[in-house]
């Protein structure tokens, strides 16, 4: 998508006598942090219901009326190109006189989109990170305002307590640290642990609301202060797990999260074998066969801001073509295949991560001999909450399916 060029006007531009009454005025009244308004809006996207074609890609809203304005764009970091730097990262941990976990709280990279201007994002309010963690390094606990998640890339290592349960990771565990818990990092193996971090921070940072306590008022252990798990290992497994019964013994509180899961963890084998288990069933042809995690106790998203998929694509398996008002991170569990966004198109393999920003079309093709599973975050109930979550589809012949509207 070229993002400069023009967006096409509806109006013509009026330069009147008027016009510059109001510029020359604006000079002088600037001083008081007024702007007198010589401009029409300019909105970036274009009309949801009226210009759907496959290449409708919106622009950057331009003039005073959209200045700043930043607009995401489809990316794919590829994990042989970025992988190496977490090694580069553990190796100067090993040897620093002060690790970067301690004089940067995280060993890690953020992942950068290119349309936002180096801002520490992929998506309008999505941020992502990978990191690394060395054996014996802790990450000591806090809790914060944003929501976050872990999708483990490591076959084996590593853990997350949060709550007082601790969870012990393995590859494609999905670990949620929903905003007001308690929760801390590390790595008790021998071998170096990698994982992926989603955070919800950016649209916290739009509302200035963010806030990080360090002051656990619980039982800690070591010198980075780890909390004392007060729970048994697979506890919200053993509470949830099994689906549609619900404890009477929780009060399925969290922290002091509000609307959060208080299934924390969700084991990469029991996603895969639910995938394995609707393989062949009924599928969504615009997604293949997904998987939506849900809270437990109210059977809403994970988090009141993001929503987590795993979806499982056959060999060849090509899906329909899919836009939605939501923007979504994928990560690729296992397979390879390609995804088409916008007049881009993306090849993908294991661990690649991409990501499609809202409004833009997009299909998936798995292009391998074996399954491929992606797992997805999308800002979908976020937008949902504030109406304005649209999905549009193609049905096989290409014609128009509105999906939600
Ligand atoms: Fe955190």
């Amino acid at each position: 998508m070229d993002q400069t060029e023009p967006k096409p006007s509806a109006r013509p531009a009026l330069p009147t006598k008027a016009r510059e009454a109001m510029e020359q005025l604006n000079t002088e009244a600037g001083n008081l942090n007024i702007w007198l308004r010589t401009q029409a809006n300019a909105p970036a996207q274009r009309p949801w219901f009226r210009d759907a074609e496959i290449d409708t890609a919106g622009s950057m809203a331009s003039g005073r009326v959209g200045a700043g304005q930043l607009k995401a764009a489809p990316y794919r970091w590829r994990w042989k190109e970025i992988s190496p730097y977490l090694h580069r990262i553990a190796e100067v941990a090993k040897n620093a006189d002060v690790p970067p976990v301690e004089f940067a709280d995280r060993q890690q990279f953020l992942l950068t989109n290119p349309g936002l201007g180096g801002r520490l994002q992929v998506a309008n309010t999505i941020r992502c990170a990978v990191s690394i963690y060395n054996p014996h390094d802790v990450a000591g606990v806090h809790l914060h305002t944003p929501n976050a998640s872990r999708t483990i890339l490591s076959e084996n290592g590593g853990y997350t307590t949060v709550d007082g349960e601790r969870c012990m990771a393995g590859r494609g565990d999905l670990i949620l640290t929903p905003h007001g818990t308690w929760h801390d990092h590390g790595n008790d193996s021998t071998d170096p642990v990698i994982w992926m971090d989603v955070l919800d921070w950016p649209l916290m940072e739009f509302l200035d609301c963010i806030w990080l306590d360090e002051q656990f008022p619980g039982e800690t252990t070591g010198k980075a202060r780890a909390q004392t798990p007060t729970r048994r290992e697979g506890y919200s497994k053993s509470l949830y797990g099994a689906g549609g019964m619900l404890p009477g013994i929780d009060s399925h509180q969290r922290g002091i999260a509000h609307e959060a899961t208080p299934m924390i963890h969700f084991r990469g084998k029991d996603i895969r074998a639910t995938l394995d288990a609707l393989k062949g069933q009924a599928h969504d042809p615009h997604e293949g066969t997904p998987l939506r995690f849900t809270n437990p106790v109210t059977g809403e998203p994970l988090f009141p801001t993001l929503d987590y998929t795993a979806q499982l694509l056959a060999p060849g398996e090509q899906t329909l073509m899919k836009r939605e008002t939501a923007s979504r991170l994928y990560v690729v569990l296992e397979g390879r295949g390609s995804t088409e966004v916008g007049k881009e198109q993306f090849d993908w393999e294991e661990n690649d991560i991409f990501v499609l920003p809202n409004f833009l079309w997009r299909r998936h093709r798995n292009t391998g001999s074996k399954d491929a599973v992606l797992y997805a975050v999308s800002d979908l109930p976020l937008l949902e909450k504030i109406g304005q979550y649209r999905a549009q589809g193609r049905a096989a012949g290409g014609k128009l399916v509105q999906l939600a509207d």
